[in-house]
């Protein structure tokens, strides 16, 4: 359905895309994982040709939508575009911002497309909104109205850029049961997301973008659970971390608890892990490393939740003498209190560096 040829894109100082190569396949849900900034919003762009690429072909149903003349309202059709924020018209009720296009682009009678409209409504969840504004909805719920509104332009194809990016944690979900309902049936699919477990359930194919190309490209369980290359692996293992370096005692303990719950907010953590990381940080690195360490002060703590199971490690690594608090001070209260939010721990004495490995229960 879509083939993708030695795409590249190149902006004043930055080359996003050096060459993307790809086939895909009608009713197939592609996810698109990578770091920030690799490109993968400038390729849903270039697809739908919101950006022009600077070389390379795109053949959609074997026509080349690259040359010139080529009409771009009609390719803009075929390729339906959800976006991180919604851009709804807020001056117009739900079913209105639903039966716009399909009106105005499609020449449909009002009454089929508000017909059809319901009917995309009510599959997103959202019938008794039809009349409300878009103010008067949650972010969820403008996202569902989003979606309806793309789908009722019958694209061959709906291509998401990060569509839950935006949202409330407690609004993810909702977003994505209506894209998963999409997948099964049969729907084709392009899916920028984070959301790792979301790409391994509903997805067919992964592209894994790295360095301007789609590094790797496999079924889920190979990116998730066996990727083939190097970058893949610690982008899928190391995904969720949280790193802090300490080198004086007046640093800003404010400052760190609040990172602590922003990471956990960001990565969705559960609120009692993100207790737990600060209790250990509070416990183990203020009341008990800190204390005992010389100088210089030089301490290291990393927190990292594992993108699929979301299960949290913990390593901090410490100068001075080769010692354990796990060991040392079993009996001292910060120990005891940490040992009933850790799991396991183990620690390793190497060229004058400490390392204390937790698993967080
Ligand atoms: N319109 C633009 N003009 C100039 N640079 C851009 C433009 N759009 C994106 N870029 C740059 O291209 C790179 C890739 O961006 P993007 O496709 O948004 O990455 P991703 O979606 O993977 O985070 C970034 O360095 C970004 O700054
Ligand atoms: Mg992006």
């Amino acid at each position: 359905m879509i083939t993708i040829r030695h795409l590249r894109k190149e902006f004043p100082g930055v080359t996003p895309l050096k060459d993307v190569n790809a086939h895909i396949e009608k009713g197939e849900v592609i996810s698109i994982i990578g770091p920030s900034g690799t490109g993968k919003s400038t390729l849903l762009r270039c697809l739908n040709r919101l950006e022009t690429p600077t070389s390379g072909e795109i053949l959609v149903d074997g026509e080349n939508i690259m040359q010139p003349g080529i009409d771009l309202s009609r390719v803009r059709r075929k390729m339906g575009m959800v976006f991180q924020s919604f851009n709804l018209f807020s001056h117009k009720m739900v079913i209105e911002n639903v039966m716009m296009a399909p009106m105005d682009l499609l020449g449909l009678p009002a009454r089929q497309a508000y017909d059809e409209g319901m009917r995309l409504l009510e599959l997103v969840g959202l019938a008794e909104k039809a009349l409300r504004y878009p103010d008067e909805l949650s972010g969820g719920q403008k996202q569902r109205v989003a979606i309806a509104r793309t789908l009722a332009m019958k694209p061959e194809i709906v291509l998401f850029d990060e569509p839950t990016s935006a949202l409330d944690p407690t609004m993810v979900g909702e977003v994505l049961a209506v894209i998963r309902n999409l997948a099964r049936e049969g729907l084709t699919m392009m899916i920028v997301t984070h959301e790792m477990q979301f790409a391994r359930d509903v997805s067919t194919r992964v592209f894994y973008m790295d360095g301007g190309e789609i590094y790797e490209d496999g079924p889920p369980e190979q990116i998730f659970d066996a990727p083939g290359r190097e970058r893949t692996r610690v982008f899928v293992k190391r995904l969720k971390v949280f790193e802090r370096e300490i080198t004086s005692r007046q640093f800003d303990f404010i400052e760190i608890n609040n990172a602590i719950e922003e990471f956990g907010r960001r990565q969705m953590l559960a609120p009692r892990d993100v207790q737990s990381i600060q209790m250990v940080f509070e416990e183990l690195c203020v009341q008990t490393l800190l204390k005992v360490m010389g100088e210089p002060v030089a301490l290291t703590f990393s927190a990292a939740a594992s993108a699929l199971d979301g299960r949290c490690e913990i390593i901090v690594t410490y100068g001075g003498a080769s010692f354990d608090p796990f060991e040392t001070n079993a009996q001292d209260l910060p120990v005891k209190l940490l040992s009933r939010r850790v799991l396991a721990h183990s620690h390793c004495y190497a060229e004058s560096q400490n390392r204390l490995v937790l698993q967080l229960s």
